[in-house]
């Protein structure tokens, strides 16, 4: 899709005009000149108010020609907020794609950078499907091609495009099943991608994987017929970089559970247990393009966890790369094994601050329902910094506590260092407490579980139905905040 931003007159364009108001307000519909009267009349018709989430379409007859408008509301005024036109635009986008719309015209008021960057991502987003599979396409859709913004500030237009487009390239991987991407096409597309984009990247195949100490992935990942891979990607400005930091995701391209076996209902959709390392890949290709004064380390485990003849089992007790020993309690709570061996190889790099992002547990969805990632730190300022972004991305974060002592204690049961489930109570937060072993001390580390929002069974705002890519925005402000330092 191309944008652009571009000051137009309602009169001289002939495509549909989108119009953003705010809930009980006329004032953005001044921008229909003489069009006014008539759309406010058919609007009041309607009932419309410009309530949030609501969406009227207007058509009139104009000299024998259709012009349609499109209203979108964005609730009460002094509570709108950058997600607020992020919801609206991609409610826009979603009914003109349905409606074949080729070219769209936007109106918002006044736009400054960040709400041009939102409209924009909203858009974009929202124009998103995963459909390569369907052998005939839906008829009833069409590709949105051009999209002018009216003010629009062109700088926070072209940031906006890299964000979302980046966040739909994650869904798309997401979204690919687990007979598609295995732990070796993986870490192929992170290759390609750091190609295309200028990255280094260095894949480590399964004799490295041994060979470098790492147990603990090569354990999940050997009960599958396709061995795991380590990936570790760089993205390096040029000059004194601000700050080096490591990214690392859990890339479990498909979770059966291994020998203690899910079932059915359980898992299916477990081809979206690679949701963190797919966001990596995500934040790596936004990141090459809108090159902040930061090193970006970019790094995953793949693995299948799979009950094979050679799989891991329960009571098998591994040595993480960073020398501690686990012993295995349940092998569906592979992912945090996987990460013992990421965390500490990111732990190796001289970066002073480690995000991960993991499809972590079911435990973290009782807990916060599954719109919302948990958030843990061993940093109160670090995790600050992120819930504050996070409340004008849109991915909703909460924080959770990792000072229970008692609830500490019972990752430290058995025969190893560390036992790999804490059991049902506090799932989430005993998994993460299992993976801040793993993270060097003086590490500023941020730990965010999206087992909830990385997958959607239901569409709603800017979200299809499947992967949404959750964590690749925030992240990346992250980044440009410390780049920009603002
Ligand atoms: N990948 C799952 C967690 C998950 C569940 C993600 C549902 C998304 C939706 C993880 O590997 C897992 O199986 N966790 C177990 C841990 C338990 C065995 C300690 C869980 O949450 O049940
Ligand atoms: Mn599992
Ligand atoms: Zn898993």
């Amino acid at each position: 899709m191309e944008v652009k931003a571009l000051s137009f007159k309602v009169e001289e364009v002939k495509d549909p005009v989108g119009i953003f108001v705010f809930e009980d307000s006329t004032e953005n519909l001044q921008f229909l000149e003489g069009f006014r009267e008539q759309v406010e009349r058919l609007l009041s018709v309607e009932n419309f108010k410009g309530k949030e989430e609501s969406l009227s379409k207007v058509s009139l007859l104009v000299d024998g020609e259709v012009r349609v408008f499109y209203v979108v509301g964005l609730g009460k005024k002094e509570r709108a907020g950058e997600d607020t036109y992020r919801t609206a635009a991609a409610l826009l986008t979603k009914r003109a794609n349905k409606e074949k719309v080729k070219r769209l015209y936007l109106y918002a008021g006044e736009l400054d950078f960040r709400t041009s960057k939102a409209i924009v991502e909203g858009a974009i987003l929202g124009s998103y499907r995963f459909d390569k599979y369907k052998t005939k396409k839906e008829e009833a859709t069409g590709e949105l091609e051009e999209l002018y913004l009216q003010g629009g500030h062109q700088e926070g237009i072209d940031r906006g495009k890299v964000m979302a487009e980046a966040q739909n390239f994650t869904r798309d991987l997401v979204n690919e099943p687990g007979n598609v991407i295995n732990p070796i096409t993986l870490a192929e597309i992170a290759q390609r991608v750091a190609q295309e984009h200028g990255l280094e990247c260095k894949v480590y195949d399964e004799k490295d994987i041994q060979e470098m100490g790492m147990q603990a992935l090569w354990s999940v990942g050997k009960g599958s017929a396709t061995p795991p891979r380590f990936v570790h990607m760089v993205y390096k400005p040029q000059g004194e970089p601000k700050a080096k930091i490591a990214v690392v995701g859990k890339g479990l391209t498909f979770d059966s559970g291994g020998l203690n076996i899910k079932t059915g209902d359980y898992m299916r959709t477990m081809k979206m247990d690679k949701s963190g390392a797919c966001a990596v890949i995500g934040i790596m290709k936004a990141l090459a393009q809108l090159k902040p004064m930061v090193e970006v380390h970019g790094i995953f485990g793949a693995a299948e966890n799979m009950p094979g003849g050679t799989a891991y089992r329960p009571d098998d007790i591994i040595r993480a790369m960073n020398g501690k020993t686990i012993e295995i309690d349940n092998t569906d709570a592979e992912g945090r094994v996987t990460l013992a061996d990421a965390l500490s190889y990111a732990s190796n790099l001289g970066v002073s601050r480690i995000i991960d992002m993991a499809t972590l547990t079911g435990a973290c969805m009782v807990a916060l329902g599954e719109y919302t990632a948990g958030l843990f730190t061993n940093d109160e300022e670090f995790g600050e910094e992120l819930l504050k972004l996070s409340r004008l991305t849109g991915e909703r974060l909460w924080k959770l506590p990792l000072d229970d002592k008692r609830l500490r204690e019972k990752i430290k049961k058995g025969e190893g260092d560390l036992l790999n489930s804490g059991g049902r109570y506090g799932g989430a937060i005993t998994a993460a407490m299992f993976l801040e072993e793993f993270v060097e001390e003086g590490i500023k580390w941020v730990h965010l579980d999206i087992a909830g929002p990385a997958h959607l069974r239901e569409e709603f705002s800017y979200y299809a139905k499947g992967g949404t890519g959750f964590g690749v925005r925030t992240c990346v402000e992250y980044v440009m905040k410390l780049s920009e330092g603002t």
